[in-house]
């Protein structure tokens, strides 16, 4: 078991306003262990960015406690830590966001080198050390560019050196890929995976999209209006998710449900024989080697036409989904069902044939 970094128990955090009472977060407990890639998915509004900023307390909660790294930093009492021992935790606790907040009247070195300003580091260290983040995020050629002459993966490039310049053990990422095009985005999440493997960081990574989630976190939380819904690794979460939005979620990032709207149009689906079935099967893990379409023709001579499929490898196990027309004698098609189930894949019938 890795030990765990992040500790966030019961927090509340209510806005109080003249006319309205805006609860933004409620009653949320979230456990992050060292070296997770922990993502945070919700729509706007869910409280995602007023979750994490309590991580550092640079949003104080109205109530709940925070441990991070072994250090209470808010309590059930409300104590604080002082503003000195904050000062100092926050160094830990890098963030970057989507619009990257660059000072646009410094180079990226310079940039870079600002995070430095309180460091005990001499010139000359302090010096290397900005060459050593740049070329840590692949960026050593443009040093010397002003923000104005970089594309927006490059500077957040320099937002991510920044916000490792002293060597914190966790990072956040809000919505820090939302501006970029996909091919981008797609480096950028590269680049904070090797940075979790190579420096062994945490990273509580928000994004409403859960393609995101499923490329490179290992667990994931989902809220809704404040509320955290659900729960649990990428791999339980997607093969098995309870919740509507989450399922919403998910179909979004595996396109089953767009795949659905065309197999529904064809002929065959249509017209579906009465000796048929359409039906949608789901798989983790071990059962995507076992030959289950192959077993039911030799045993049950119960046919499988396949539709659509789709296998995804989810924090190294692959997660499978198929639809598919089940053809075959009435009796035979229901043991055939069966032996599917029992292989450990999750059959749903779509269709009956008439
Ligand atoms: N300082 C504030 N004062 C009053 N209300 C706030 C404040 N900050 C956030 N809120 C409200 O709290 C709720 C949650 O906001 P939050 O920014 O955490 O959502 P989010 O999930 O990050 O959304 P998005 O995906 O759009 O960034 C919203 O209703 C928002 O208007
Ligand atoms: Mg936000």
């Amino acid at each position: 078991m890795s030990k765990e970094i992040i500790t966030l128990d019961h927090i509340d955090v209510v806005f109080e306003q003249k006319k309205r009472r805006i609860e933004a977060v409620k009653d949320v407990t979230i456990h992050i262990n060292q070296g997770d890639i922990y993502g945070i998915v919700g729509y706007s509004g869910a409280g995602k960015s007023t979750l994490v900023r309590v991580i550092n307390l640079l949003q104080v909660p109205t109530s709940g406690t925070i441990v991070v790294d072994e250090d209470v930093l808010f309590d059930e009492k409300k104590v604080q830590l002082t503003t000195t021992s904050l000062r100092e935790k926050r160094r830990d606790i890098g963030m970057i966001f989507q619009h990257f907040n660059l000072m646009n009247q410094l180079t990226a070195e310079e940039n870079v080198a600002f995070a430095l300003k309180h460091s005990s580091l001499s010139k000359e260290e302090k010096k290397e050390k900005v060459k050593r983040l740049l070329d840590l995020v692949g960026l050593s050629e443009r040093a010397e560019n002003y923000p104005s002459q970089l594309s927006g993966g490059q500077k957040q490039r320099v937002a991510i050196a920044r916000a490792l310049a002293n060597d914190p053990k966790i990072l956040i990422s809000d919505e820090a890929t939302s501006a970029l095009d996909p091919k981008t985005t797609k480096q950028i999440l590269a680049l904070l995976q090797e940075l979790n493997q190579k420096l062994g960081l945490t990273v509580v990574l928000i994004t409403h999209e859960m393609q995101i989630v499923k490329d490179i976190a290992n667990r994931v939380a989902v809220m809704q209006d404040g509320n955290l819904i659900e729960e649990g690794s990428v791999l339980d979460i997607f093969s098995n998710p309870k919740k509507d939005l989450t399922k919403d979620f998910i179909n979004t990032a595996t396109g089953i449900e767009e795949a659905l709207v065309k197999i529904e149009k064809q002929a065959l689906v249509q017209n579906l024989p009465a000796n048929s079935l359409l039906v949608q099967m789901k798989y983790a893990g071990n059962s995507t080697d076992e030959p289950i379409l192959n077993q039911i023709y030799k045993r049950f001579e119960v046919t499988a036409n396949i539709l659509y499929g789709n296998i995804e490898i989810l924090d190294g196990t692959p997660v499978g989904e198929m639809v598919v027309v089940l053809s075959g004698e009435k009796e035979a098609l229901k043991e055939a069902q069966d032996a599917i189930t029992q292989a450990g894949v999750s059959l749903h019938v779509l269709k009956e044939g008439k």
